[in-house]
């Protein structure tokens, strides 16, 4: 099956900005993200991406149909006793939901960072109620390791979390 992940480039700011402007897909993420997101922002994101890769903090990667970025996924190592360990984040355009394709990116990018770097523990923390990714965690082969209760205040709702993890 054709590859659903590849290093981001800058040509794909326009196609990123597409993808997460989108109220469904921010109230599933944590704050900070700019909304409206321009393609401006999307440059700013794609150059972090590139430069934390080479300082082995990162791993991020576009998720892309057909070599179009789609959406965004990403490996983000923690630090101290916990820098073996890395958390996992993505997010694909809302045509594209429901086709399997983020499981295939995460499975992809969970083998890429096994495979290539030293880190053992990936770990997600979604919200609870967000059941697509919990499903797309588990399809991957993660393993739930409790419900974080009342963890995050998103848009002023105390919401419980699950976590997630696979292991080396
Ligand atoms: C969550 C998200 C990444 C899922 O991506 P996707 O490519 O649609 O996921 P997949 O198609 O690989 O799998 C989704 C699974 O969830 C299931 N699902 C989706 N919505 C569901 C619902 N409301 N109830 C039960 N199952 C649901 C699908 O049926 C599918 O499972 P199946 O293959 O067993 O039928 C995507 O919807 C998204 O980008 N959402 C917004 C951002 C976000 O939530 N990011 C994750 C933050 S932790």
């Amino acid at each position: 099956m054709e590859s659903m992940i590849r290093s981001w480039r800058i040509e794909d700011a326009e196609a990123l900005a597409l993808a997460i402007n989108n109220k469904k897909i921010m109230e599933n993420l944590r704050d900070g993200i700019p909304y409206p997101y321009t393609v401006d922002d999307a440059k700013d994101y794609i150059r972090d991406m590139l430069d934390g890769e080479k300082k082995n903090r990162q791993y991020a990667f576009a998720i892309t149909l057909d070599g179009k970025a789609i959406g965004s996924i990403g490996i983000f190592r923690k630090d101290n006793i916990h820098r073996y360990t890395a958390e996992l984040g993505y997010y694909v355009a809302e045509p594209y939901w429901g086709k399997g394709i983020v499981t295939q990116a995460v499975t992809e990018i969970c083998d890429y960072v096994f495979a290539n770097t030293d880190i053992m523990r990936i770990f997600a923390e979604p919200f609870a109620r967000n059941i697509a990714s919990c499903r797309v965690l588990e399809k991957a082969g993660f393993i739930l390791e409790g419900t974080l209760r009342k963890n995050a205040v998103k848009n002023g709702e105390a919401l419980d979390m699950r976590l997630y993890a696979l292991v080396k």
